[in-house]
């Protein structure tokens, strides 16, 4: 088995409001509308940027806002970084204000905007995903985040972190009390793997490797050649996977059910490749 790195208590939550069961804490909307969970909170620009620089955003990215408000981050994220963008929130009023704001930007043809909850939109097309929610929101959120979002979507929040997912990134904007978190999705690399690895003594090596992973912390032995090897020094960044094994660092990149990359050896193989498959 791999290191105990799961040995450490599970952290415990309340139970979310939804459930409990209990909607008391929330308004009601429009009537028959939907319920929304959080009120309209604008985030100030500096913190917009500051969230677009600390998630790295370019004119690749396509930006989630999950709750948008008036769209001010996604509509900053095409005027500034010349990316694509999509705002979701629940209330009616919000879209319009986006849609008016996304014509005085210049920038309609680059964001759009979906009325609706943000818990039912689906986010797999998004490289980046924006939050300013109650941090049981994103509680809430994460399953499915993790679950939607390619490896190497960076997550962006203000203010709220998500649990006890620690963040890749923190931002600390002390002068005005706010705080910028970053994560980056991870591959998933959790169980058994069947490998094949050339070690640096040049022998092609053939057997398993057990990896435990939570979130982007990985740990991992491997039995290959009928012998326990340790694996050190393992760090994952969305679908790159980086460790060490008898002494040479091997450089992966995890797609679904394989991994495969290669480590340096200056004797007596040069490149010494690895491929492993999920069982
Ligand atoms: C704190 S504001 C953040 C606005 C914007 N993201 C920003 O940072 O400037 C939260 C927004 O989430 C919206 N909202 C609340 N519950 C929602 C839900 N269930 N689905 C979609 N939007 C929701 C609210 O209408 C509000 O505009």
């Amino acid at each position: 088995m791999a290191t105990a790195l799961l040995g450490r208590p599970t952290v415990r939550f309340a139970p979310l409001p939804v459930e409990r069961g209990d909607r008391t804490a929330n308004w009601q909307f429009h009537g028959k509308r939907p319920i929304r969970e959080v009120p309209y909170v604008p985030t100030p620009d500096v913190v917009v940027r500051t969230m677009l620089d600390v998630a790295n955003v370019g004119e690749k990215d396509v930006v989630y806002d999950l709750g948008c408000g008036d769209g001010r981050i996604v509509i900053a994220a095409a005027e500034s970084r010349g990316a694509r963008g999509v705002g979701v929130d629940i209330d009616p009023r919000r879209i319009q204000e986006c849609k008016t704001n996304a014509i005085k930007a210049r920038v309609p043809d680059r964001v759009r905007f979906l009325e609706q909850s943000l818990f039912s939109v689906d986010v797999g097309e998004a490289s980046v995903v924006a939050l300013y929610l109650l941090p049981w929101m994103n509680t809430q959120l994460r399953p499915k985040l993790l679950a939607e979002l390619k490896p190497g979507s960076r997550i962006v929040a203000h203010q709220f972190a998500i649990s006890d997912w620690p963040a890749d990134k923190i931002v600390r904007l002390t002068e005005l009390g706010r705080v910028v978190y970053c994560w980056t999705v991870p591959a998933k690399c959790n169980g058994r793997w069947q490998c094949s690895i050339r070690t640096g003594d040049g022998v092609l090596r053939r057997g398993t490797i057990e990896l435990e992973q939570e979130f982007q912390t990985v740990v991992g032995v491997a039995k290959l050649s009928n012998r326990e090897m340790p694996i050190d020094s393992m760090a994952l960044s969305g679908d790159r996977l980086t460790f060490s094994l008898a002494g040479v660092t091997y450089h992966t990149r995890v797609s679904g059910d394989s991994f495969r990359g290669s480590g340096h050896c200056s004797s007596p193989r040069g490149e010494l490749e690895v491929r492993a498959r999920h069982l």
